[in-house]
């Protein structure tokens, strides 16, 4: 099968498209033919051996961690699907013909592989960082990087749970968050008078590591209020950073609930081949994708 890897960390010229033997799960793992991968930033971080303390990587190693595609085999002890059944997940090495999948849900009906590749650490963390802020129905979330994967996923869950969202993105977002039901704003010089004349801030999450943490704390009045994924100075302010994944499988259920329901769509910014995956990194890493880039196997 062909399969991208790369034998040294380094920019996105270290990847390239080599012939591998398919993997095989194990217990409690499904393999799929890939039908798709989304794009996440981790997967240029983990490239660039910047973030080896959390996601520890021996060379040479494969990219990618969500997937949409078909099951084809399956391994011991697993129950409730079956080869054939078309599912999105979370397993290693996503950017190749065959992956093992350790989390997966049956894909909802109307979602093609190339949009359901988008979700699942997309949704995993948007359920977790709205947890985790502890923000009610009836209040007010602020979200400084909204458009992105995270960002369209935060707004849509949480507007469907009642809660107020004031996004900030560039001024190409702007008519996008107001698509998802919130309020807008963009971000840059005098961002946080612009959010004050929207209301009042209950909570507020840092999706964008864009070193606002001190401010979203001003907005909120509160250290506790304020949860990042994406600034790892933020203890420095009292606030916390999210890093340790919830459920994967709840987190597919809930978003394949949402979907269902015409509730949560991450739109697919673009798709790429296996052959481009070098291209979809530094795209992803110029840092404006508004919902998910795909590798379409
Ligand atoms: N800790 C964790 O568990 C965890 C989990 C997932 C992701 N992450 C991290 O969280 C970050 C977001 O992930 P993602 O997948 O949502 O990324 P993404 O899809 O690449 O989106 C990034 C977004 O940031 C916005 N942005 C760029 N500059 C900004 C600024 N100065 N202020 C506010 N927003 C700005 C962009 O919107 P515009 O185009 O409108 O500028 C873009 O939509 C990444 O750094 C990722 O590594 C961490």
């Amino acid at each position: 099968m062909k399969k991208v890897s790369f034998a040294e960390f380094g920019g996105p010229d270290v990847l390239r498209l080599i012939d591998a033997e398919k993997p095989h799960p194990g217990p409690g793992q499904i393999r799929i033919a890939v039908r798709a991968a989304g794009v996440n930033p981790v997967d240029w971080r983990i490239r660039e051996g910047q973030v080896l303390g959390a996601h520890p990587t021996e060379l040479p190693a494969g990219v990618g961690i969500d997937a949409a595609g078909i099951v084809d085999e399956v391994g011991a002890g697993v129950e409730g699907v079956e080869v054939g059944d078309h599912v999105f997940g979370e397993g290693a090495d996503t950017y190749a013909e065959f992956a093992v999948l350790g989390a997966w849900a049956r894909m909802p009906g109307g979602l093609t592989f190339e949009e359901a590749a988008g979700y699942p650490s997309v949704v995993e963390t948007a359920l977790r960082v709205i947890r985790e802020v502890g923000v009610e129905p009836g209040q007010t979330l602020l979200v400084s990087g909204a458009a992105g994967g995270v960002g369209s996923a935060v707004l849509q869950i949480a507007r469907d749970r009642g809660i107020e969202v004031i996004g900030t993105a560039s001024a190409a977002n702007q008519d996008y968050l107001r698509g998802l039901g919130a309020l807008a704003t963009t971000y840059g010089d005098g961002w946080t008078e612009r959010v004050r004349r929207l209301g009042p801030v209950d909570a507020a999450l840092d999706l964008s590591g864009s070193g606002v943490v001190p401010e979203l704390v001003e907005l909120t009045g509160d250290p506790r209020k304020v949860v990042t994924i994406a600034d790892l100075g933020a203890s420095a302010f009292g606030v916390r950073f999210s890093g340790v994944a919830g459920s994967v499988p709840d987190a597919l259920a809930e978003a394949a609930a949402l979907i269902a329901r015409g509730k949560l769509h991450i739109p697919v910014a673009r798709s790429y081949t296996l052959g481009e995956a070098a291209a979809a990194h530094l795209d992803s890493k110029a840092g404006h994708t508004r919902g998910r880039r795909v590798i379409v196997v």
